[in-house]
């Protein structure tokens, strides 16, 4: 049974997080967890981060991973980062029950009107199926091409 959990980088799964940002993401593009802290200064510390985990016999397994940078760039705004499922794992639901979670919190305690991604285009798809939208052009980041995908708190506070 997997379930998502919002740890903090003091929990013993954050290691596992950052081997997984590693392995799936970070080392396509040249870049390890350190490289990505240096090229996004302080975010890192802000992330709120959600894994997906099983219980294995030897303790809990993170195969996923979500992190929302919550008020950025501006209040009331938040960024979708580090979005990787394990390869093992993809196409069983996963994905989507990290970015449930992540909608959820974002759009409930935190009270976001709007969270957005700069997604690659072989993940246009996946951001689709769960209802976000785009809102740019294609644009050249981390040499392969994204686009800005959006979606909007569906009972955002009065203003
Ligand atoms: C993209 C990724 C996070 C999706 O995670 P996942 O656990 O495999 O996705 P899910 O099984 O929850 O899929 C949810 C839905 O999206 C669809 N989907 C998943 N990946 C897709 C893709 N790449 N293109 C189109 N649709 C996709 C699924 O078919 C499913 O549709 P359904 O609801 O009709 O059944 C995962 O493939 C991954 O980690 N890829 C490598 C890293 C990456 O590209 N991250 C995104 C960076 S922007």
């Amino acid at each position: 049974m997997v379930r998502i959990r919002n740890i903090t980088r003091a929990d013993p799964l954050y290691v596992q997080e950052c081997a997984l940002r590693e392995k799936v993401l970070l080392r396509d593009v040249g870049l390890t967890i350190e490289s990505f802290q240096n090229l996004f200064p302080g975010v890192e510390e802000r992330f709120e981060h959600f894994v997906a985990v099983f219980d294995h016999p030897s303790g809990e397994r993170v195969i996923g991973c979500a992190l929302l940078l919550p008020h950025f760039p501006e209040s009331g705004v938040g960024k979708l980062m580090q979005m990787v499922v394990d390869p093992q794992r993809q196409n069983e639901g996963i994905g989507r029950k990290l970015v449930v979670a992540v909608e959820s919190r974002a759009f409930g305690e935190l009270g976001l009107r709007e969270i957005f991604c700069h997604a690659r285009n072989v993940a246009y798809g996946f951001y689709e199926r769960l209802g976000w939208e785009y809102d740019s052009d294609v644009f050249m980041e981390a040499d392969s091409p994204h686009r800005r995908m959006v979606i909007r708190n569906p009972e955002p506070a009065p203003i």
